[in-house]
């Protein structure tokens, strides 16, 4: 059974409208990826499922809740439940990255503070930036800001993540640590993943199925082999155009 559903979603900004009635399932334990031009709406789409933006209409599914016509209590809940990498990789400027993982743990779990730091520790191994919890974000490059943001999503063992270009700005070595990374999370702890990404390499790497945003609705979806293969025009020269691409 579907474990995500958006249904019937319409949305504008004023005059921009972005959904003409997108409908996608999205099933547990899966790794999706969603492709489609700058400006098609694949961040706010992931925005909406954590209910920081509300469509016009439609409703939209997690685990049996709308999170439409969710209370700011039961968004909450939901938001615990879910590590969100956002684009550009926000990080509080004010507190040291060591600070920045824990966040979320301090929020919505009641862990000691040695257990705290140990889990800390870990994630910023798994992300390859082992030993830097004192440092402060403005010391950090932008890839390593993404990295940090990746280990404060993952901190407290979400069993859904959303990627926004979690392998945009990276140098290869490190973009494949993060496919990586993506990979075993989801074969070790079973995680939901949507990713939105530009980077075709990751993308065909990384995930179970792809579905491609045109013009507010999903045009195509289907595994990476029906994706690469697809006859449709409009998937195939948003990916030929791509391939490669960084
Ligand atoms: N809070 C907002 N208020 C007004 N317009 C918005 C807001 N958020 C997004 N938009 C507009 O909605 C459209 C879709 O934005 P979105 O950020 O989802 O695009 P995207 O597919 O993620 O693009 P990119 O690949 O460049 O990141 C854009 O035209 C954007 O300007
Ligand atoms: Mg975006």
């Amino acid at each position: 059974m579907s474990f995500i559903v958006f249904k019937n979603i319409e949305k504008a900004f004023d005059d921009n409208v972005i959904y003409r009635g997108l409908n996608l399932s999205i099933n547990k334990g899966e790794t999706i990826t969603i492709i489609g031009g700058s400006g098609s709406g694949k961040s706010v789409l992931l925005k909406m499922m954590i209910g920081l933006l509300k469509p016009d209409s439609g409703e939209i599914i997690v685990d049996k809740s709308n999170v439409v016509d969710l209370s700011k209590e039961e968004l909450v809940k939901v938001r615990s439940r879910v590590g969100m990498l956002f684009q550009g990789a926000a990080l509080f400027d004010s507190i040291n990255v060591g600070d920045n993982v824990a966040y979320g743990l301090k929020m919505h779990t009641d862990l000691t503070k040695d257990e705290i730091d140990e889990k800390v520790d870990r994630c910023l191994e798994m992300v390859g930036l082992p030993g830097i919890n004192g440092i402060m974000p403005s010391d950090l490059s932008g890839g390593m800001k993404k990295r940090v943001a990746l280990a404060r999503a993952i901190a407290y063992d979400p069993e859904i993540i959303l990627y926004d270009e979690p392998t945009t700005g990276l140098d290869p070595t490190n973009a494949k640590r993060i496919n990586n990374l993506i990979i075993e999370l989801q074969k070790l702890l079973k995680v939901t993943s949507i990713i939105v990404t530009h980077d075709m390499d990751s993308a065909f790497s990384v995930s179970d199925r792809m579905a491609m945003l045109y013009k507010g609705k999903i045009e195509a979806v289907g595994t990476t082999d029906e994706i690469r293969k697809s006859k449709e025009a409009v998937v195939n020269d948003f990916i030929q155009g791509n391939i490669g691409e960084l």
